[in-house]
Formats: structure tokens, C-alpha cells, sequence
């Protein structure tokens, strides 16, 4: 970061122009005293020296944080209501400051006591800048403050789209691509919950017309926060593009008493000439270099036992699974939902949440003995818990019925088995018990190793006995502040401890939740093909080390599709593999593959998970095609998938071309498990020029085809 200024009495710097730079990126503002924050320019790296350049050629010129009350015409990020009932809000710059990476620009209403501090954090290992709010009332009563986004982004270019992602449950991250016509795009979550569940906060928008993977100008930009959001694109005439991202306002009024102040969650960007995929490659870094809990360590394979067997777990089952993984050569089993319950047994879904107490008709020594019979085959253990869930079947609720979120006046409204129900994360007295499943689980456990942490339901019901009359409002935003806590103490108390983040599949996917968790379970639905889009989609802002992809049976329990053992391990591969399924139901020939699977896994494992990926051929336009590829940090090693989901006579197979090569370099290439006459490169040498340029031929055939091939420099 770079200010040109001049040191004014109070000790701030009279900045002018600002330059928040990433290694490759530079976003300009201007920030003058007693004026309004202008963003001017986000894009390739420039020199302050050039900075006139960006203002001669009156690029854009737009309110950094627009305000309600003056001249608002336009979407606003702030909108509040001052403690004498007005209004209207009117900002004006006091001063610019720098604190390390981050760079504040402080503003204050000018007829009130009313305080903002943008704050931008410039990243030096990405191209992530993140953006965020401080609002502090000075005023001597309350005031109100209705809609307070994170941050602001502004483009001016014709032609430009828009990609968004949106689902459901076992159909995530659906890609949706199109032109950012005039009027207002918002993309909003209102689960209460599951911040990822349906639409995405994440969106990426590209300033050469259609999205390309690897070439074009992008800005990518992911709200990281928990709960509901709202993401606006307002499009204007003289092509003027204007991103507003923050939680949502719809029923989220919040208050703050005299000299109390409030901390929006980050908005992070990206830019890139690099295409989609370059933007993801940034957040990938972002992720990698801290805001992903241990973004460094590479994960473990593991088997889940929830498709092999549901919620019959036992010590016997379990132990044949363990068995089972550990020939397999996986290195970690989880013990999925199910194992609990005293009064109410866990043996379907519609009773048990809440009561963390192992049910000991299933499992006479309890959990302990399961992680004994882990370690004693050289494994470690993972178990699942929903702990910020109950059941109104639970001896948990019989005991604190006030502690589910709802309103007393109202009949309650139950989720997944009939009777699922909320638990008010707002109240310290659950997140205490919330804080209480995990270390009791590691004291009665101390070599617990990983924890599956779910959550199943959006608030069906609002109200909060906790929260008084006036702060009902604050429901949706305190349920994330107080779940934000919990986390924080977990994470205090276990930093070792590796915890994935499911919601019903990939419900909760959002880098707000990344700095506690390690991973996430990307969807209920194991269907490689469709996996195929689902993994496809959430990569473009999550990182594949973060992503759990699990092989699991045939024909496949969510589509009845029957899919080779091959393809459904080339489709885990390219992201954290697991397995999904009982060992045991395996054939011979089967077994002998999946080890080999696993064995090679582990030797491309750094790669995956540590390189940079490089999506090629798109799922959604290669007509029954795509692949991908990973490229390690010196460009020495990389491996490519190809996949073919489509069969029909006469279908070609595209010519395929890599990326993210060194293209002087030479490249000797080995191919794994095909069973076809597709071993012809076997063993022979490309160079990265070739290979990207001029792309090489691989046929697939049958209905499932995949190859995967791996890079060495020579
Ligand atoms: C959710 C999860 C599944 C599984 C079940 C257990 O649906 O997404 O992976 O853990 O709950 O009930």
C-alpha cells in the first residue's frame, strides 16, 4: 500500500491518492479531507507515478461507501437512523491512516457524532484484498442502523457478465453465466443458517464479455459471512457496473447504544487478466497462505461411514470398515451420524440431536473404544456431531426449551425428521454447551483427530427468548456473532484438531466460516457425474484442499447411476479424497484398483492440494466433456483429468490443450489406471509449450470415460 501525503496537525496523513497493492493488483481511491472516498480503479499493478493516469482518463470516479440521506439516487451501503429519528446520513473524510497492511479511511457525519472507518487490508501472498466496515456511534442515544454493507466495488466497461452460483441440496454451486444487463442483479440468502445453502456469496464478474477460464479481465469478490447476505450489481448507463455486498437488510435493523461499535464481516476481491481461473487462484493462495484453517497441511484420506451404513454404526460395523479402509491404504475413519442418544436413541432422524451421549446398545465402550480400535489399526478417528441442532425429542430440549431459536407465541415449525429444531446461538448459556460437545468429546478422547460438524436446518422459526424486545432484530446477525464465539473458544482450545464443515452437503460454504474449519463436504450427492458441476462451480472460489470428494458405491445411492470404480476415483482425485461406503462391498478386482487409487493419490497429493489449479474444458459447454489440471509452485510436476459423461454415436473427442505450464520446459508424461490401448504418451516427453499450444489427442470411450495423467519435468 501506498499513500501520497502530507502529515496534518492531528497526526493522520492527509492522503490523496491511495494505492492498495497486492502483488499483481493495485486498487486506487482518493480520499481527501472533508470529501467522500472515491474508488477510481482496480486492476493490473500501477505505480502511484501513474496514478494521474488513471484520473486524466476519468475511469470512474464513485463514492467508496455511499450513504442514505443525500444524493441517493443510487444503491446506498449505509442507511441509519440517528438517535433524533433522523434519517439521513452524511459522511465526510477526517482522516487516512495505515496500520501495517491495512489502510483506514476514517469518516464522521458532519452534523452528527457518528463514525465510519473503511478499512482495506492489502495481502502480499495473493491477490486478495478484503475490504471491511467499523461504524461506531458517538451519539448520546441509540440509533438504528438499517443497512450496513461490508464494502463497494465499481467497474465501467460494456459488455460485461456476471457468473453466479445457486443450488440445492445435492445439486451446489450451479454455474449460472450472463450479461450484466441494466437494472439490479442481487443475489440474497435468507436461510438463518446456511449462508451457502441455495445462492452463493461469491460472485465473479468478467470485463471482456463471456467468461473465459484462462484469459480476460476478472474481479472476483466473496462476502465472507456465515448468515444472510445480500450481494447488489447495480448497472447504470455509460456501462457502470456497481457491486454492493453485506448482510442482508430484510429484517436485520441493528442497534447500537452510545459508544458501542459494529464490525461488518469482509468483503474480499480479486482481479485478474488471467480469467476466471485466475481469479480463483488468488482466493486458492488467499486460502493457503492463512485464511483457511491450516491452509498449509495436507489432509488425510479418510472413510465416512454415512453411506456404508447410515445410522446402524456399531463397534462391529465400524471395525469391519476400519478394516476395510486401512487395506485400502486410507488413513483416517469417521464415525458418522447415529452413535448417540440415551433416553432418545439416534436411530433415525427424528430424535437424539442435543444429547451427546454415546448409545450404548450400539456401542458398549463408547466412543473411546472405537478410537482404540482405530489406533490399534494404525488409523486415526474423526466423529460427527450437529451441535447447534436439536431434536423436540431430546432429553436437551425437554431441559431447555427456551434455548431453540423461536417466538413463545408461536407454534413451532420442525425440520429434517419432523421435530429438528434450532438451537438460539445468540444466548451465551448455548454457546457454552455448543463450546461443551467438542471438549468433552476431546477430554473423554484426547486423540480424537477430526470432527464432521453439521448443520441441518434454517431457521424455520425467528425469535430468540434470549434476545429482549427491542433486539429481535438482531437474531440474524447476533446467531453468527455468537456462533462466531463458539468457534473462536474451539479453536483456541483445539487449533490442532481438524474439523470439516458440513450443512446438508455443502450448505455452509462460504470463506466466512474457513478460518475455523479445515475442509468441507462439497454435497450430499456422491453421483461423480454430477459431482462433475458440483466440484466444477465450487472451485472458482474455494480451494481443493478445502474440498472433500468421496468415492462411494455403485450404482451411486442419490441417482441410481452406475458409474466405473475408475471414473468415480478420477472425479474424487482433484480434491481431498475420501471414501463413502463400506470397504467390504468391494469386489476382489475392485479392491486391487481402489488401493492402487489411494497409493497414487498419496504421490499426487501435494500437487492437489497445494497447487494451482487450472480449470480447461468447462462441464457446462464441452459437451459431455471437461477436464482440469494442477500444477505444482515451480512448475516441475502437474497432472491432468479428462473426463467424458456423454455417449453417443458419433461424439468426438475434443482436442485437449493444458495451462500453467512452463512452457520451455520439458515434460515427461505417465498415465494412471487406464485399461485401454491409451497408454501410447506413455513414457514420452512434451514441452509445456506443446502441450498448452498445440494440445495433444486422448480418446475416451464408453459412457464413462477418464483419464489421468501426470507431469514430470525432465
Ligand atoms: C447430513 C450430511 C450427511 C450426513 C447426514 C447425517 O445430511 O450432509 O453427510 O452426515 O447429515 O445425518
Amino acid at each position: 500500500m501506498a499513500l501520497c501525503f502530507a502529515v496534518c496537525p492531528q497526526g493522520f496523513v492527509k492522503a490523496e491518492n491511495i494505492f492498495i497493492n497486492t502483488p499483481k493488483t493495485t486498487l486506487m481511491l482518493t480520499a481527501n479531507e472533508g470529501g467522500t472516498p472515491r474508488i477510481h480503479y482496480y486492476g493490473s499493478r500501477i505505480t502511484p507515478a501513474q496514478g494521474h493516469e488513471v484520473l486524466d482518463a476519468m475511469s470512474i470516479n464513485y463514492d467508496a461507501y455511499p450513504a442514505f440521506g443525500r444524493n441517493s439516487f443510487d444503491e446506498t451501503a449505509l442507511s441509519v437512523t440517528h438517535a433524533d429519528g433522523n434519517m439521513t446520513t452524511e459522511l465526510a473524510i477526517t482522516g487516512t491512516r495505515t496500520e501495517g497492511d491495512l489502510t483506514i479511511i476514517s469518516l464522521k457525519d458532519k452534523a452528527y457524532e457518528f463514525y465510519v472507518d473503511l478499512y482495506y487490508k492489502a495481502n502480499d501472498k495473493s491477490d486478495v484484498i478484503e475490504t471491511w466496515t467499523v461504524i461506531r456511534n458517538g451519539e448520546k442515544k441509540p440509533i438504528r442502523l438499517e443497512q450496513y454493507a461490508s464494502g463497494v466495488m465499481t467497474f465501467r466497461q460494456e459488455g460485461a457478465w456476471i457468473t453466479h452460483f445457486h443450488g440445492a441440496w445435492g445439486q451446489e454451486a450451479r454455474m449460472t453465466e450472463e450479461p450484466l444487463s441494466a437494472g439490479l442483479k442481487t443475489i440474497v440468502n435468507h436461510d438463518g443458517v446456511r449462508a451457502g445453502m441455495d445462492d452463493r456469496a461469491e460472485v465473479m464478474i468478467s470485463l471482456d464479455g463471456k467468461p473465459q477460464e484462462n484469459s480476460g479481465r476478472v474481479v472476483g469478490a466473496a462476502l465472507c459471512w456465515t448468515g444472510n447476505y445480500k450481494i447488489r450489481l447495480d448497472t447504470r448507463g455509460l456501462y457502470r457496473h456497481t457491486l454492493i455486498a453485506g448482510i442482508d437488510d430484510l429484517h436485520t435493523a441493528y442497534t447500537l447504544k452510545p459508544g458501542e461499535t459494529f464490525q461488518t464481516p469482509e468483503l474480499a476481491l480479486a482481479y485478474s487478466t488471467e480469467g476466471k481461473g485466475g481469479v480463483s487462484r488468488a482466493f486458492h493462495r488467499w486460502g493457503r497462505a492463512g485464511k483457511l484453517h491450516n491452509g498449509r497441511g495436507l489432509r488425510d484420506i479418510l472413510l465416512n461411514s454415512w453411506e456404508g451404513v447410515y445410522m446402524n454404526v456399531n463397534q462391529e460395523v465400524c471395525e469391519q470398515m476400519m478394516d476395510g479402509v486401512k487395506e485400502l491404504g486410507g488413513e483416517l475413519f469417521v464415525v458418522d451420524d447415529g452413535w448417540f442418544g440415551r433416553k432418545y436413541r439416534r436411530t433415525d432422524d427424528t430424535q437424539g440431536l442435543g444429547d451427546w451421549i454415546t448409545d450404548t446398545e450400539k456401542l458398549p465402550n463408547g466412543v473411546p473404544a472405537l478410537l482404540k480400535a482405530a489406533e490399534d489399526r494404525g488409523l486415526k478417528f474423526g466423529i460427527w456431531i450437529e451441535p447447534e441442532m436439536t431434536n423436540s425429542k431430546s432429553e436437551l430440549f425437554e431441559d431447555h426449551p427456551d434455548w431453540v431459536v423461536a417466538h413463545p407465541t408461536r407454534e413451532l415449525s420442525k425440520g429434517r425428521g419432523g421435530t429438528q429444531l434450532v438451537l438460539d446461538m445468540s444466548n451465551p448459556k448455548v454457546q457454552d454447551f455448543v463450546v461443551g460437545i467438542v471438549d468433552n468429546l476431546v477430554k473423554e478422547n484426547p486423540h480424537l483427530y477430526y470432527i464432521k460438524w453439521d448443520c441441518n436446518m434454517s431457521m424455520n422459526n425467528f425469535g430468540s427468548s434470549y434476545l429482549t424486545a427491542d433486539k429481535q432484530s438482531h437474531l440474524f446477525v447476533d446467531f453468527h456473532l455468537g456462533l462466531r464465539k463458539a468457534l473462536e473458544r474451539i479453536r483456541a482450545a483445539h487449533p490442532n484438531l481438524v474439523i470439516q464443515l458440513c450443512s446438508s452437503g455443502g450448505g455452509r460454504v462460504n470463506w466466512g466460516f474457513l478460518p475455523y474449519f479445515d475442509e468441507f463436504w462439497c454435497s450430499d450427492n456422491t453421483d461423480a457425474q454430477q459431482r462433475l458441476f458440483i466440484q466444477w462451480g465450487t472451485s472458482h472460489f474455494f480451494p481443493t484442499m478445502a474440498m472433500a470428494q468421496h468415492v462411494s458405491a455403485s450404482p451411486n445411492h442419490q441417482t441410481g447411476r452406475i458409474i466405473p470404480l475408475k471414473f468415480r476415483f478420477d472425479v474424487a482425485m482433484t480434491g481431498r479424497l475420501g471414501m463413502e461406503m463400506k470397504p467390504s462391498d468391494l469386489n476382489d478386482r475392485e479392491r486391487e484398483y481402489a488401493k492402487q487409487a489411494v497409493a497414487f493419490y498419496k504421490e499426487i497429493r501435494p500437487v492437489i492440494q497445494l497447487g494451482d489449479q487450472y480449470r480447461l474444458l468447462s462441464p457446462y459447454e464441452g459437451n459431455g466433456f471437461c477436464s482440469e489440471m494442477f500444477v505444482n509452485e515451480d512448475k516441475s510436476e502437474a497432472v491432468f483429468f479428462c473426463y467424458k459423461f456423454e455417449n453417443y454415436v458419433g461424439l468426438q473427442t475434443p482436442r485437449w490443450h493444458m495451462a500453467g505450464l512452463d512452457p520451455d520446459a520439458t515434460y515427461q508424461l505417465t498415465e494412471f489406471g487406464s485399461t485401454e490401448r491409451q497408454h501410447y504418451f506413455e513414457g514420452k516427453n512434451f514441452s509445456g509449450r506443446f502441450l498448452m499450444e498445440t494440445g495433444f489427442d486422448a480418446n475416451l470411450s464408453g459412457q464413462f470415460g477418464s483419464r489421468v495423467i501426470r507431469l514430470r519435468k525432465v
